[in-house]
């Protein structure tokens, strides 16, 4: 086997991935495939931990995303990309380490803290949800993850996953590293309203946004609040569309809109339409990539297919492992 360490991250399929996905989680996973060997897979399970209730969606999702994650250039060839619910081993091991979890560790957690509060509309005082921890410490533990690329939120999963992983190995014997979390720089990219860019404040920009649609929710963009005719100066400083324009546009370019704002010699609405045309042929590879993963609908099932086969022929060896260390056998085998 190689002797590049291993990493493993997965997000939820809760809906469509946009830009400050791009570019918070997913450039970094990319820039990682050549240094590491890669673990990526889709929680479809964890998405059930708040969506019991309303799971219709769930599936689409899963094809949506990992069309998102080959258009940016996840790549199956480098990378292991996989689908949680098609490796039932992580079922098997979340139940073994439920068993030597103690509910405290779980209480503690701030996510869960924070979300029993935020979350009201969901009843999730439900024992799937408060175990969520324990499911995410399988994930990664099942595949000996080294590192755990993840955001600051999720620091605190990781923190109990090594826990979990430490107690494991003091009852029943050496098993499991304890992985570390990997920070993933937060994206700096703020939504059309200038808020967090984020699915439930309905101001994003999808990866799957069609030109049209880009170019009309930029021209829906807040600016510099200030300015409200054209002959009012502007203020680059604290405009988001100035922020997209360092992202996207090239640097003479952006060089010359900021005084040109700045002494109202252009319109927001130029300026607008400048940043749309440049994100949007930054756009342009992911969008051909995307147009022919859905055209080929059997390529992408192949994809998940044969991914999450791979995940499962390392999440079977490693159950070996661990019942072995528990002393429990397989109840499939012959005894
Ligand atoms: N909890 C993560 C999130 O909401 C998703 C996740 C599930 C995950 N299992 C994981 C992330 C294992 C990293 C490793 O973003
Ligand atoms: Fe922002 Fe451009 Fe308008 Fe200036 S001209 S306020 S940079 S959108």
């Amino acid at each position: 086997m190689s002797s590049k360490k291993r990493i493993l991250s997965g997000m939820r399929p809760t809906g469509p991935l946009h830009l400050g996905n791009l570019h918070g989680a997913l450039d970094n996973w990319v820039g990682m495939q050549d240094e590491y060997d890669c673990f990526f897979f889709i929680a479809d399970w964890h998405a059930l931990t708040s969506d019991y209730e309303d799971t219709g969606a769930i599936t689409g999702y899963v094809r949506e995303m990992i069309i998102d994650w080959l258009s940016v250039g996840l790549d199956p060839e480098k990378s292991t990309l996989f689908v949680q619910s098609k490796v039932p081993e992580h079922a098997e091991l979340f139940l073994f380490l439920s068993m030597i979890t103690p509910v405290p560790w779980l209480e503690r957690n701030p996510t869960y803290k924070d979300q029993i509060i935020q979350i009201n509309n969901k009843d999730l005082s439900t024992f799937g949800f408060l175990g969520y921890p324990v499911l995410q410490a399988a994930d990664i533990i099942m595949y000996k993850a080294d590192g755990v690329p993840v955001g600051v939120d999720q620091v605190p999963h990781v923190e109990i996953t090594r826990e979990i992983a430490r107690r494991f190995n003091f009852l029943y014997g050496n098993v499991f590293p304890e992985p570390e979390a990997i920070l993933t720089k937060t994206s700096k990219i703020l939504g059309l309203d200038r808020r967090k860019m984020s699915k439930s404040y309905k101001n994003a920009i999808y990866l799957s946004d069609s030109p049209d649609k880009i170019l009309k929710k930029v021209s829906q963009m807040v600016t510099d609040p200030q300015r409200m005719r054209k002959s009012d100066p502007g203020n680059p400083d604290i405009c988001n569309v100035f922020e997209f324009h360092k992202i996207y546009s090239d640097k003479p370019t952006f060089q010359e809109i900021d005084p040109q704002c700045r002494q109202a010699k252009i319109g927001c609405v130029e300026c607008k339409k400048i940043m749309a045309a440049n994100l949007i042929n930054a756009m342009k590879p992911l969008h051909e990539h995307r147009a022919h993963f859905m055209a080929n609908p059997e390529l992408v099932q192949e994809i998940i297919t044969s991914g999450s086969e791979k995940a499962r022929s390392v999440a079977k060896q490693t159950m070996d492992e661990v019942r072995a260390a528990i002393k429990i056998k397989d109840s499939r085998k012959a005894s």
